[in-house]
């Protein structure tokens, strides 16, 4: 429907990727962020909070509340990525300790509260581990039926995996709350390593946002340093895979990617291929499709676009 707002609740473990996804939310007209939710994953869940809180201030958004969610997998150990987002989680920026205190209320009891009070309108994002979701699901199964739509960044279908050579992180961390949520009947469209590693943002494109003198394009720039410095090492990528902003923009563009209805699964019983998602392109299981996948994205527009929005946001926070 032309000018119909999206409500989002984005499901986050800030991290730089999920905070660059924060920013384009709320730079971003068609989208209203009605709230975050946090779990562990890329930091441990209080310090992503933290970061939370810290970015909508930044932003100029300290209405939006913050729920903490779980702060473990289902059943794995915890598992953080230091060596990715470094030791504060969002690289090597370094923002004032947040004003505003976190929602008092759970991210899974907000999650259920808030899908069910408005039947059909919310969009969920969930760009972190799906602990938060899974838990959501076993507690108000309801929330199938009045979720609008769910839209997960997590995955590596032909793509290799950044955790293991199969696996990708969001999916690894909580392999079991991964295999609850795509077996949920839950109306998902995955977006996958698949299209994300289609998607690096540069330093050309961080240089030309420093154009714009502000908190918010020197944010950018001093947490995906650390985020380009990790992949150089570690990948030999030019630049940095911004995954969680693809997902965000799905809920205003979703032609920047092309999809598939397929039936995926998750590895949760294999030691060497634990947390591997597995797409049944050739119907060999004879089961239905659970979602639909995002195989194929225009990269570049995706970003220009991502940067036009962060330009305008930190204008008009300048
Ligand atoms: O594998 C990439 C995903 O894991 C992204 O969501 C990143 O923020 C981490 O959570
Ligand atoms: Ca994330």
């Amino acid at each position: 429907m032309a000018g119909h707002v999206k409500h989002i609740i984005l499901d986050t473990d800030p991290g730089i990727d999920d905070a660059l996804a924060i920013l384009l939310a709320l730079a971003s007209p068609e989208v209203r962020l009605e709230a975050l939710t946090v779990t562990m994953g890329n930091c441990a869940t209080p310090q992503g909070v933290n970061n939370a809180l810290s970015v909508l201030e930044l932003a100029g958004a300290t209405h939006i509340p913050v729920a903490p969610g779980l702060d473990r997998p289902l059943i794995q150990p915890l598992l953080t990525a230091p060596e990715t987002h470094g030791s504060t989680g969002l690289g090597y920026a370094r923002l004032p300790p947040p004003r505003q205190p976190a929602a008092s209320q759970h991210a899974v009891d907000l999650l259920i509260e808030r899908i069910m009070a408005a039947r059909g309108e919310i969009t969920l994002v969930a760009v972190a581990p799906l602990t938060n979701l899974a838990l959501a699901l076993r507690r108000e199964p309801a929330i199938v039926e009045a979720v609008r739509e769910v839209i997960i960044m997590g995955g590596a279908i032909r793509h290799e995996g950044n955790t293991t050579p199969l696996a990708e992180f969001n999916v690894y961390v909580d392999p079991h709350a991964a295999h609850i949520v795509y077996h949920s009947g839950l109306p998902i469209t995955l977006v996958p390593l698949d299209v994300t590693y289609q998607c690096i943002l540069t330093q050309a494109d961080v240089d030309r946002l420093l154009a714009v003198d502000s908190p918010i394009t020197r944010f950018v720039a001093d947490s995906t340093r650390f985020y380009m410095e990790f992949h150089d090492e570690y990948q030999g990528i030019q630049g940095c895979v911004i995954n969680d902003p693809l997902a965000l923009a799905l809920t205003f563009a979703p032609d920047l990617v092309e999809t598939r209805p397929l039936h995926v699964t998750v590895d949760i019983h294999s030691p060497l291929s634990l947390g591997k998602t597995m797409a049944d392109f050739y119907g060999m299981w004879a089961k239905p499709p659970n979602m639909q996948v995002a195989l194929n994205a225009q990269p570049r527009r995706f970003i220009e676009l991502f940067l036009e929005r962060i330009e305008n946001l930190a204008r008009r926070q300048s």
